[in-house]
């Protein structure tokens, strides 16, 4: 009946057909409301469930435990987990091990552009996720660890989980919060292509000169030649855990799917050439601590909507991240609110079928939008553009940027597309560089500017709709029957988060 192995696992549909045909003997006496797999972010939404009075369960194959090196984050997206809570203010003082500023975004060649104050702190991911164990036991919660999920069951009323050693579970419904590569995730987008993909490599070293500023990005000024393919290569820097001396240096790219981009062997040995030079002080006097790398593909159909009745993808296997900065922690935690008042709603008035959990991941405009910055940070393999362009154009975004200030700059770098702010920017990069418009269309290509112009004049109408519908509706919608209730519920969040509208400025104090 169902045939899944761990690294290759299958969701068995069975349209029709209840759950007491399974083997009724078996059926434990306990069915979870929710069973959340993968437990890095997962822990997150599920303690959030947990104290909403659902039943709650996490199947993880290894063991919960947060890596050694630190997450960066804006205190903003902290408090999101106080504001849930799941989290008090005393303990995120705890998790946070260092604060840095002032933050820079640098373009070799050209000039700086200093902040305060964003994604300037790191938090030990050791210890929040400790925390939130902890949390998530004493209320109740079952944890499921060293057990991979190896099939699952969607029948009618419940969904019916078999881990790797055997155990069989069940639920109403299942929750996929296994990263990337979540073998689901691999199953709904069946061998599709990524549109694109991030490399990083990089490593938390000891040596530095002090240094309590960081780098958001610092940008190449020219195009590289590796292997067969064009790259543009930018850095990221900032002072780690254990002191002003210790420093985390990650270098990234975007590349292509194909077989003739680099790999990450490749970028690794660029990194330990050029990091000296970039930090100003030779290899030898560092003692690096652990070396640090990621591959992260981008779907440009983002988030991933619900493919089975009963089962969500949450955190990075929705795909929810900015595909610019794949900050997944952080965008985990500004959805946290919305996806666990969603799920509960959901498991609460039983609205588990395809069509009601898509509601909880829908079209985001400004998610979409945000595709056409990943392609123009990108070498392209053969267009015959200045090596320099990449370098260029971003420079004179982030001058447009923040010539605009901070209402414009600020959501921005945290990775949050608003609609006027966009406006303003292009619309002043065009009237000061009018040079830079052919290349533009060079470098990413009209196919992609098409589609994008969907997406922008999509960022105007959920504006529209957030701003000024909104507040018509929603008086109305508390007299409506649950399950319009809820897809109306879903509606308005999808105008707001589509249009980047849950940032207020004026919400992200200076820390
Ligand atoms: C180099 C690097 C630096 C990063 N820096 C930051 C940062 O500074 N700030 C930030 O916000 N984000 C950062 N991220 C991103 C962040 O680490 C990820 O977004 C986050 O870990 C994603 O969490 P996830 O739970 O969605 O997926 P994952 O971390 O991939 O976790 C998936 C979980 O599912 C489990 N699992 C997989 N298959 C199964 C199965 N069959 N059964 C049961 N369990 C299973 C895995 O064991 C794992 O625990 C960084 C990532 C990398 C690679
Ligand atoms: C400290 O870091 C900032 C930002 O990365 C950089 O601009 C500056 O040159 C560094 N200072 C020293 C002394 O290395
Ligand atoms: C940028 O690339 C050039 C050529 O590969 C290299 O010489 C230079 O050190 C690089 N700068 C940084 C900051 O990586
Ligand atoms: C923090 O980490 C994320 C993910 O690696 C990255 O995209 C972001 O730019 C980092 N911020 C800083 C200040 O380095
Ligand atoms: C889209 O907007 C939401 C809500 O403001 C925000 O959390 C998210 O980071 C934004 N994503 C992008 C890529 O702009
Ligand atoms: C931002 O918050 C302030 C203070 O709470 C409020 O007055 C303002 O209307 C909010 N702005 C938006 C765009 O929501």
């Amino acid at each position: 009946m169902c045939l899944m192995t761990e690294n290759n696992a299958q969701v068995v549909f069975r349209a029709s057909g209840a759950s007491n045909d399974y083997d009724p003997k078996n059926k434990a006496s306990f069915t979870f409301d929710v069973i959340v797999c993968g437990g890095t972010l997962g822990i997150f939404i599920a303690t959030a469930l947990l104290s909403k009075g659902l039943r709650v369960g996490i199947v993880e194959k290894n063991q919960i435990k947060g890596r050694e090196q630190d997450w960066n984050i804006s205190r903003k997206e902290l408090l999101e987990l106080v504001d849930v809570g799941i989290l008090s203010e005393d303990e995120i003082e705890q998790i946070i091990n260092i604060k840095f500023n002032p933050n820079r975004c640098g373009f070799e060649k050209k000039g700086d552009i200093w902040v305060e104050d964003i994604l300037n702190l790191g938090v030990s991911p050791v210890k929040l996720l400790e925390i939130m164990k902890k949390r998530f036991v004493t209320q109740g919660g079952v944890l499921f660890e060293g057990k991979g999920l190896s099939t699952i069951n969607v029948h009618d009323d419940i969904v019916i989980l078999q881990l790797s050693d055997g155990d069989v579970l069940f639920s109403r419904l299942l929750v996929d919060a296994m990263g990337n590569f979540s073998p689901v995730v691999k199953q709904i987008r069946s061998g599709q292509k990524p549109d694109g993909i991030c490399l990083v490599v990089g490593s938390c070293s000891c040596g530095f000169k002090e240094n309590s500023s960081s780098d958001i990005i610092y940008s190449n000024a020219s195009v590289k030649r590796v292997r067969d393919s064009n790259v543009q290569y930018f850095w990221e820097a900032f002072p780690a855990g254990s002191g002003l001396t210790d420093r985390t240096t990650y270098m990234f790219t975007y590349v292509d799917a194909q077989p003739s981009c680099p790999k990450l062997e490749d970028l690794l040995e660029d990194y330990w050439d050029l990091m000296p030079n970039y930090q100003g002080v030779p290899l030898d006097q560092l003692e690096v601590q652990r070396v640090i790398f990621g591959i992260f593909p981008t779907y440009r159909d983002s988030p991933l909507p619900s493919a089975f009745d009963r089962v969500i993808q949450v955190g990075d296997a929705s795909g929810i991240q900015s595909p610019v900065s794949f900050g997944g922690f952080g965008s985990m935690t500004r959805h946290l609110n919305r996806l666990s008042n969603g799920i509960f709603e959901a498991v609460s008035g039983n609205f588990l079928d395809v069509y009601s959990l898509s509601l909880l991941n829908p079209y985001l405009p400004n998610l979409s939008a945000s595709w056409l910055f990943q392609r123009a940070m990108s070498a392209k393999p053969n267009v015959a553009i200045s090596s320099a362009f990449i370098n260029d154009l971003l420079y004179a975004n982030f001058l447009a940027m923040q010539k605009l200030g901070d209402p414009v700059l600020r959501p921005f770098l945290q990775d949050v597309i608003q609609f006027w702010p966009l406006v303003k920017t292009l619309g002043l990069v065009m009237l000061s560089q009018p040079r830079l418009l052919p290349s533009i269309f060079k470098q990413v290509g009209i196919a992609v500017i098409l589609d994008w112009s969907g997406h922008f004049v999509m960022l105007g109408w959920y504006t529209f709709l957030s701003s000024y519908l909104d507040p018509i509706i929603r008086p109305w919608i508390k007299l409506l029957p649950l399950k319009r209730k809820f897809e109306w519920n879903r509606n308005l969040e999808a105008w707001k988060y589509g249009a980047g509208l849950d940032y207020n400025i004026s919400h992200n104090p200076r820390n």
